[in-house]
C-alpha cells in the first residue's frame, strides 16, 4: 500500500530541474517537467550514477557518468527496458511533494 512521505516543496524544484531526496533509505530523483513532478530511482542501472544530477532533454534524463538515457515519466531505459529504473508515485498538495516508494 502506498505510503506517501513529504520530501520537498514544489518551489524547491523549478520547471526543467531535478532534486535528489531520500525516501525511506531509497535515493529518489525528482524532476519537474513543465510543472508536473515525476519520481524515479536515482541510481543508474549501469554503474550507479546519480540520475538526479543528469542532463534533462525533454522527457529524457541522461546519466552524468556514461550517458545512459532514461524516460523521466516511466523510468524506462531507452535501449533496453529490462534495465529500467523504478518509477514512484508522486502526490502534490498545497505546494508540497510527497513520494511513495511502496507499491
Ligand atoms: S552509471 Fe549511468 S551510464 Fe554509467
Amino acid at each position: 500500500m502506498p505510503n506517501f512521505i513529504h520530501v520537498a516543496n514544489i518551489s524547491d524544484i523549478p520547471p526543467g530541474t531535478a532534486k535528489v531526496v531520500d525516501v525511506q533509505n531509497v535515493g529518489v530523483a525528482l524532476f519537474n517537467l513543465e510543472g508536473t513532478i515525476y519520481a524515479i530511482d536515482n541510481m543508474c542501472q549501469h554503474a550507479g550514477g546519480p540520475l538526479g544530477e543528469g542532463t534533462i532533454k525533454g522527457d529524457i534524463v541522461v546519466c552524468p557518468w556514461h550517458g545512459y538515457r532514461y524516460h523521466i515519466k516511466t523510468g524506462k531505459y531507452l535501449k533496453n527496458p529490462d534495465m529500467s529504473v523504478a518509477c514512484y508515485q508522486v502526490k502534490v498538495e498545497d505546494g508540497k511533494i510527497a513520494v511513495s516508494v511502496s507499491p
